[in-house]
């Protein structure tokens, strides 16, 4: 059954859609490695994964969690230190098949080092500009804290403005739930 209370479970229900055919993956925010490890489960044998992270420690946090799941697909990661939109102007991929951001902070860890407007858009601009076509991105905004908020209405905003000849975007969220839930944003190129 698709799970339809929580954005980062609802969301694996398109990436099985298009993880099969899928070449380059990137996960823009690898933090604690469930989306990096669910990515590779799914994913071609032949596919690649470029887990970027910010901080060193969600890099170590993520090759362990492979390590003790999928061990054998080790060699399909790249691990890259750095911010996503640094890490992916220079990313030396010609295509992203897909690429996933699941924002904010790393839990158990500095909540003041997470994601900003600014770098957030910088690098999905980046990326999509690669994106091939029917290729997917899917974010994840927590609009739960001020800094959260206003990335995921910086973000809804710059979406919405893309080139509906180029890209297919919406959006998904719960409607009845406490606590500003998670927000789903889905961009499809044409
Ligand atoms: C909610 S966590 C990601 C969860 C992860 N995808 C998982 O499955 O466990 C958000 C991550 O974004 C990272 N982050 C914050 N700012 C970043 C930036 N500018 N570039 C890359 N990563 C960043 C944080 O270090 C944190 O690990």
């Amino acid at each position: 059954m698709i799970p339809l209370h929580h954005s980062v479970e609802f969301q694996h229900h398109l990436w099985l859609d298009v993880l099969p055919t899928a070449r380059t993956i990137v996960d823009m925010t690898c933090g604690n490695g469930h989306d990096t490890v669910y990515l590779l489960s799914h994913c071609h044998k032949n596919s690649h994964i470029y887990a970027i992270d910010i901080q060193e420690e969600a890099l170590r946090r993520t090759k362990e969690k492979l390590l003790k799941e999928l061990p054998q697909t080790i060699k399909q990661v790249d691990f890259i230190l750095g911010s996503h939109d640094r890490v992916l102007e220079s990313l030396p991929v010609s295509t992203i098949d897909v690429m996933v951001g699941n924002l904010g902070y790393l839990p158990n860890a500095d909540h003041d080092i997470m994601t900003q407007s600014i770098s957030t858009i910088r690098a999905l601009s980046k990326g999509l500009a690669k994106l091939s076509v029917n290729g997917l991105c899917t974010i994840v905004a927590y609009p739960g804290t001020e800094t959260g908020r206003k990335e995921a209405e910086d973000l809804e905003e710059y979406i919405a403005s893309m080139n509906q000849k180029e890209f297919h975007c919406s959006m998904w969220r719960p409607l009845n739930q406490a606590n500003h839930p998670p927000i789903l944003y889905i961009i499809r190129r044409r």
